[in-house]
């Protein structure tokens, strides 16, 4: 089935919105998991951050006139951030996601490594990702708390909440670490969120990025030196969005983080694969991911 590209504008937000929840609802009752989104509004949230951080490319895949699928890049530095890749379960199967990997890597050509993160449950995201040579690098847990099921945590005395004017100091601290450039990412989430801070004296060691959605409260990007001061920020995010649901991807080989993180009432929703493309490769430091706007 031959589909038409072009980009997404504001028009198409709800239809994106309905078609993510959809799509993602759908591929976990396939495979025997839970919603991934309990409501439309959460589909819905994720299509408007994506148009409003101003993702590099949001390619839509059109067919009669309908949307058949979406895809969203956004390069940092050499890196790119692949995600959401999604067709219309109506579409499914007829090499839609094909035809956006194919118009979204020729959009990549100039970048050095491209990520992406995919349910590690789902065979046919995976076998599309693999064909195009993103190979699975780390293993995540996708976790989730229930708001009104956690632990009262306290507030953290080592975590302050980033300002506008502190971005550079932080931006300075992840920018070697990650080998990417996230300062758009910092403002964004400043603006429309939280960004935590870690310091030890006036030295940071780790930050944690929160937006609040309209379902669940969406923790990360995170990038700390260990794991005490990476469970501190989640600790510190859990008091201030206390009885909100919250949900957050770790790397699985950071045990004692995520033995923290169960501690807090964080529960396992599945496992994920970080998928690259290219020579990038995750540092010794801890990183964890969110969902929005495109999770890498
Ligand atoms: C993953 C997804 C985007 C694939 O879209 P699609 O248009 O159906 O895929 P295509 O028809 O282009 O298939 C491309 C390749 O994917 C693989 N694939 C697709 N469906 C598959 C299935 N049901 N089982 C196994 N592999 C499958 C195959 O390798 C296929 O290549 P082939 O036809 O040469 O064998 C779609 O299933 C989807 O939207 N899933 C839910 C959302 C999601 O999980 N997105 C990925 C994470 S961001």
């Amino acid at each position: 089935m031959k589909a038409q590209i072009r980009n997404m504008t504001q028009a198409d937000t709800d239809r994106v919105g309905e078609i993510l929840y959809e799509s993602f609802n759908a591929g976990a009752a396939k495979h025997g998991y839970a919603r991934k989104m309990q409501r439309v509004e959460t589909g819905k949230s994720w299509a408007w951050s994506m148009l409003h951080y101003g993702s590099n490319e949001l390619l839509i895949a059109e067919v009669e006139n309908r949307i058949a699928g979406i895809c969203c890049l956004n390069p940092r530095g050499n890196l790119g951030g692949v995600g959401p890749v999604v067709v219309n379960p109506y579409f499914q199967g007829y090499r839609i996601g094909s035809q956006l990997m194919d118009a979204l890597l020729k959009r990549a050509e100039n970048l050095q490594s491209l990520r992406l993160i995919q349910e590690a449950f789902n065979p046919a995201s995976f076998s599309l990702f693999y064909s195009f040579n993103f190979l699975p690098v780390a293993s995540l847990l996708d976790l989730f708390l229930d708001g009104g099921a956690g632990q009262r945590l306290d507030p953290c005395s080592n975590v302050t909440e980033l300002t506008a004017k502190d971005l550079d100091a932080v931006h300075t601290y992840d920018s070697p670490r990650s080998k990417s450039d996230r300062r758009k990412d910092l403002a964004y989430y400043v603006k429309w969120g939280k960004v935590f801070v870690y310091r030890d004296q006036s030295q940071i060691r780790g930050f944690l990025a929160c937006l609040p959605g309209s379902g669940s409260v969406q923790l990360g990007p995170l990038l700390a030196e260990g794991e005490e001061e990476a469970g501190c920020l989640f600790q510190h995010a859990s008091a201030v969005f206390k009885e909100r649901d919250c949900q957050t991807r770790v790397m699985a080989r950071d045990y004692l983080l995520v033995k923290t993180l169960m501690g807090f009432g964080f529960k396992v929703y599945c496992l994920d694969n970080l998928m690259v493309r290219g020579a990038w490769r995750p540092g010794q430091h801890i990183e964890a991911f969110g969902i929005f706007p495109e999770g890498v």
